[in-house]
């Protein structure tokens, strides 16, 4: 019965995959943002982050077939709008972007929990675990460039100790 999908929570995984692909293009818009503005440390934090968004997604779709469950496909998310003013902004978006992640998931967890899919509750709880580690990691990013951001200039030093903060 491990195997046993339904269509609903096979529908939200296959979004949730798509999402951590989404997201994994919004870093590296970031990390090209960075790269631009010679800001090399924060540049390096987001692409690495880019990576990892996308081990998310495709661990999902390596979940699903192991399920032997048909219909998973790669989507493009929306119209996504790439345009950032500031390091600040980058910050803030990609706090939000985490929020809305952890949101989608223990929605999923919670459908998972409803339907008695304990396979997919127990494959979720790596994801659960994942964001607190996200979300921590991107809000200490944020409120450090909250503070250089008072000081004109300061962000170039920051930007040169950010490869050492954790994803
Ligand atoms: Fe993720």
């Amino acid at each position: 019965m491990a195997m046993r999908i339904s269509n609903k929570i096979l529908n939200g995984l296959i979004q949730q995959a798509n999402r951590e692909l989404s997201n994994s293009n919004a870093y590296l818009s970031m990390s090209l943002w960075f790269q631009d503005r010679e800001l090399p440390g924060s540049a390096q934090w987001c692409k690495t982050q880019s990576d990892e968004e996308r081990m998310h997604g495709l661990k999902i779709f390596d979940h699903i077939v192991k399920r032997r469950a048909k219909g998973a496909l790669v989507h493009a998310i929306g119209q996504q709008k790439f345009s950032y003013d500031d390091p600040l902004q980058i910050w803030e978006k990609a706090l939000e972007q985490e929020q809305l992640n952890s949101v989608a998931i223990m929605d999923l967890v919670r459908q998972a929990r409803e339907e008695g899919d304990y396979t997919t509750d127990t494959f979720l709880q790596w994801y659960v675990a994942e964001q607190l580690n996200e979300e921590t990691s991107v809000k200490d990013i944020l409120e450090n460039a909250k503070r250089v951001a008072a000081t004109t200039g300061l962000y170039v030093t920051f930007d040169s100790q950010i490869t050492r903060k954790p994803h």
